[in-house]
């Protein structure tokens, strides 16, 4: 155990500042960080050697020439404050930030501190266009750590992360578990009216869309989310067909269907996100209007990939985010409803990802105003 005057403190809360957080000698971490150390920045929360190393890095990464200045502190006990200034050049942009930090020792190391930063002047300095960069491309260093004790994230991340994954459109999204179970019981609710609605939906938007997509279907072929397997009277008698879906209510009423067609199919409960098939199963997979629904839809993309052979497959129809500004404000206004209510979102786009993923895009068609898309992808031989 070490004994440190209040002088020692200080000096070490300014040393810890001015050249370890400055990054001018990161190696400098151990020795004025005890290894329990916990950052509060703002809301944030840094951990142990490596949590200080991610904070620092956080600042540094935003301002290479980072130089933090120490004009007063204040010891008492074992807690020092200082009140520092954030220098930094971000993207040709010199900024300034103000700030207190309130350091608690232990054994003569910084063992927790709580930072408090002028983040709204810093945000004026840099000006909307670079804030919202940063809140893209920076977001990770932000991520990880930060949270509710539960480990968690917190609510508003939770927001956060949504409202960028939106924005970032043809990024990953975390989707919560709880999602899938939400959406199988919108699907088993709707199942019973599920037909009736369609009827007038595949004639007005979707005319000839499920005969488009079921010709193309060859040898093996599997449909992801059958629903109630209104495409099964288009397919090719040759083709062998398997199809899956996720709501036993929609998958009993496709059941019915293929014994009224007499059509043979190998029809299975399961999920698009996690297919219960072995890899390069299938000459084609088929998904119709509802990549819109399946909660991860790019993971189901994937799955559609393992499971194809290499130069099988993908068919999708699906209605889109559409390319023309008025029809796509009234997606946007509407779709936290229909996402709520029918788990259907309106401005989801496959070809955002196809590539990606590692489909090569064949062929794409877009109809209705661009709402509507006929999309054939194939997995490179
Ligand atoms: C709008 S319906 C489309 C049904 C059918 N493909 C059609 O063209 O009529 C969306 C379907 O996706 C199914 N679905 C959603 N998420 C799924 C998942 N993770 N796995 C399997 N099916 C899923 C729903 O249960 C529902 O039947």
């Amino acid at each position: 155990m070490t004994t440190a005057t209040a002088a020692d403190q200080t000096e070490t809360a300014r040393v810890a500042l001015e050249e370890v957080c400055s990054g001018r000698d990161l190696d400098g971490i151990p020795r004025v960080y005890h290894p329990d150390f916990v950052d509060h920045v703002n809301r944030l929360e840094y951990r142990g050697h490596a949590g200080a190393r991610q904070s620092v890095g956080l600042y540094l990464a935003l301002f290479p020439d980072l130089r933090f200045v120490v004009h007063d502190q204040v010891s008492e006990g074992d807690q020092v404050v200082s009140r520092w200034t954030l220098h930094g050049t971000h993207r040709g942009r010199e900024v300034e930030m103000r700030g207190i930090v309130i350091s608690r020792f232990k054994d003569g190391r910084i063992v927790e501190d709580w930072a408090a930063s002028d983040t709204f002047e810093l945000v004026r300095q840099l000006g909307l266009r670079r804030t919202m960069m940063l809140a893209l491309t920076r977001r990770k260093l932000l991520s990880g750590t930060s949270g509710t004790s539960d480990g968690k994230p917190s609510v508003t991340r939770r927001v956060v992360d949504r409202a960028l994954c939106r924005f970032r459109r043809n990024r990953a999204c975390p989707i919560p578990p709880s999602e899938t179970e939400r959406v199988r019981k919108i699907q088993d609710k709707a199942a019973a009216g599920y037909d009736r609605q369609m009827n007038f939906f595949d004639r007005v938007l979707f005319s000839g869309g499920r005969e488009w997509a079921c010709a193309h279907a060859r040898g093996d072929a599997l449909e992801i989310a059958v629903g109630t397997g209104r495409n099964l009277e288009h397919y090719p008698p040759e083709v062998k067909l398997s199809a899956i879906e996720f709501s036993t209510k929609m998958l009993a009423i496709a059941r019915d269907r293929a014994a009224e067609l007499g059509r043979e199919v190998d029809l299975q409960e399961g999920d698009a996100q996690a297919l219960d098939f072995a890899d390069q199963s299938f000459d084609s997979v088929v998904i119709t209007l509802a990549l819109c629904t399946i909660p991860d839809d790019r993971k189901a993309v994937r799955e559609a990939l393992r499971v194809l052979r290499p130069g099988g497959q993908l068919i999708l129809l699906e209605h889109v985010r559409s390319p023309l500004l008025p029809i796509r404000a009234i997606q946007r206004l509407v779709e936290p409803l229909t996402i709520r209510f029918e788990a259907d979102h309106l401005t989801r786009e496959p070809l955002d990802y196809l590539t990606e993923e590692g489909f090569a895009v064949d062929q794409v068609e877009r109809l209705r105003l661009g709402w509507v898309e006929r999309v054939i992808a194939r997995k490179p031989a």
